[in-house]
């Protein structure tokens, strides 16, 4: 049984955000389809979510389909959507029992309809809750986040008629999806890639970046104990010096937009 000390557990993050790779090597590995390794990479998120939950790592985020992932075969796409309509409908008792808010971000509309009509009852269903939360990206790609937020905010600025003087960032990522959400502390790759690929790249300006060997679908709760280990050990700067953050209660950027 893990157990993080008092001193410890301040320092867990509040929000993990998770590029779940490597469920097609996997699965080729074993001689297996791909949607094998996706069929075993949806029975992982239930217990990374359950070790987030035991560990009070209140916010969870989790890749599962982005916007270049629409360029994959047919039938690998709709594989991937048939089995996450399957693990909502499965899951959503246990989000109501256990108060977790599901969201999601990205472009629902160019998800196919059932998927879209689960993933949009879902959200509606837990939006009271307040335990936890954990958010879908789904035909999610972060530039297209961003150019949609400069849209939005150009928009508003037209309507008003006036150019205010400065933008700062707080400002601006109220116009993005993530809004209602801090900022990853935490971002883990699995499979060995060091990469972002799209995925919340502003979020992630200071957030750390765990990358496991293991291919998704064993990445399970003992891996993710060792990434928050990892994660504890770091020294958050913020851009500032090691002896401005150990004299200050408060580092002079916080990660958290709320
Ligand atoms: C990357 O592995 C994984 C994906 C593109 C999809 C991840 C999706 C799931 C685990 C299932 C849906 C999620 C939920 C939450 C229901 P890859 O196929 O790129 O692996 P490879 O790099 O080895 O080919």
């Amino acid at each position: 049984m893990t157990t993080f000390s008092e001193q410890d557990r301040e320092k867990l993050p509040k929000h993990v955000a998770i590029i779940m790779d490597g469920n097609g090597r996997w699965a080729r590995s074993r001689g297996k389809p791909r949607i094998f390794g996706h069929r075993n990479g949806v029975k992982n998120v239930r217990s990374v979510v359950n070790a987030a939950r035991e560990f009070n790592v209140p916010f969870v985020t989790l890749y599962a389909f982005s916007t270049e992932n629409q360029h994959r075969p047919e039938d690998e796409k709709s594989g991937l959507m048939r089995l996450l309509e399957e693990f909502l409908k499965r899951e959503l008792a246990s989000m109501l029992k256990d108060g977790i808010r599901l969201r999601a971000i990205g472009d629902l509309s160019g998800l196919p309809k059932f998927a879209q009509k689960v993933v949009e009852e879902s959200i509606e269903k837990t939006k009271h809750n307040k335990n936890w939360n954990l958010t879908l990206a789904l035909n999610y790609g972060s530039r297209q986040e961003v150019l949609n937020g400069i849209h939005a905010y150009a928009n508003k600025i037209l309507k008003s008629g006036k150019m205010p003087e400065n933008l700062d960032w707080p400002t601006f990522a109220n116009h993005l999806e993530t809004k209602d959400i801090p900022d990853p502390d935490l971002i883990i790759r699995t499979s060995g890639e060091f990469r972002l690929s799209n995925f919340l790249l502003l979020q992630a300006a200071y957030a750390e970046i765990f990358v496991s060997p293991l291919h998704w679908p064993d990445f399970n709760r003992e891996a993710f104990i060792e990434a928050l280990k990892n994660y504890i050990q770091r020294e958050r700067r913020f851009g500032q010096t090691s002896d401005q953050i150990s004299h200050s209660a408060q580092p002079l950027i916080s990660n958290n937009q709320l």
